[in-house]
């Protein structure tokens, strides 16, 4: 199980407020810059499955991998409604080391899911999945936490209140930096109260180490995997990345050399 396991019942309602179509209308929009005629995806870390159901209905064929059975169960249930046949796919997989029969036009990861690849050779190894499942000239888009806010900011203690019609979710997330490992640990407790009060509450713990990353060593360890770096940009507004900007994408373009 991963650290998503209970989690993953919880996902959507903890994030039902976050913008899955602008986020893939801004996908489509990098896609289409830096690599136009991109039909197949591979997203890694696809989690519940919805940019990838929202890529399939804008025409790409999207294989997602997940190491969270959870995660891909809620994605397939979701699959399921939309009536979609052959795409998306899912796998389960870890994204170190998962290997798929296919090469891809863009290899996709969103939400984080590299910076949980918290120890240089998991995220080698990350990496290099992306490297070998991608066609020559095909493109790598992925975000992370970005190094330069994190230090500047130092994440702080948050609580999230949500509800829906069964439950009432509280979270409380509590961080701490360990600035030599360039890595925050965030623990979140998370309170499950049904609306229904003949049911019992529930509090599932989980630790989720977050790496955070600077250029030039994303820069370096691309180029280990065969990729050059095209561009670095603050998520969703394309902005130049600063020490404001938690979230920070990086598109880079598979060459042809062998990777090391
Ligand atoms: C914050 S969620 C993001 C999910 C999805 N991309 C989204 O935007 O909603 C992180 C996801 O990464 C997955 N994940 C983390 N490490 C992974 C690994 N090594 N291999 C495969 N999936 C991984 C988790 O299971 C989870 O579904």
């Amino acid at each position: 199980m991963s650290q998503f396991g209970k989690y993953s019942e919880y996902y959507d309602l903890l994030y039902k407020d976050k913008d899955y179509a602008l986020e893939v209308s801004y996908v489509d929009t990098l896609v289409k810059t830096y690599k136009p005629d991109s039909k197949s995806i591979l997203e890694l870390g696809c989690g519940t499955g919805k940019h990838a159901l929202l890529l399939t209905q804008k025409g790409y064929e999207i294989t997602g991998v997940d190491v969270s059975s959870q995660m891909l169960a809620e994605a397939e249930r979701r699959k399921a409604e939309t009536g979609f046949k052959n795409f998306p796919k899912f796998a389960e997989g870890d994204v170190r080391t998962v290997r798929i029969p296919d090469r891809f036009d863009v290899i996709l990861s969103l939400f984080h899911v590299m910076s949980y690849q918290t120890s240089n050779i998991d995220i080698l190894n990350a990496f290099e999945t992306a490297s070998l499942h991608c066609k020559n000239g095909g493109i790598f888009i992925f975000d992370v936490w970005y190094g330069p806010a994190v230090l500047s900011q130092i994440p702080e203690t948050r609580i999230k209140r949500l509800s829906n019609e069964k439950i009432r979710v509280t979270r409380l997330a509590e961080s701490t930096l360990i600035a030599e490992k360039n890595i925050v640990e965030v623990n979140y407790e998370v309170w499950i109260h049904p609306q229904n009060s003949d049911s019992s509450s529930e509090v599932i713990r989980e630790k989720h180490p977050m790496r955070y990353f600077f250029n030039p060593e994303l820069e370096l360890l691309l180029d280990r995997k065969g990729f050059e770096t095209l561009r670095s940009e603050e998520w969703l507004s394309g902005k130049e990345p600063g020490l404001e900007t938690w979230g920070v994408v990086f598109i880079a373009r598979k060459n042809d050399s062998p990777i090391s």
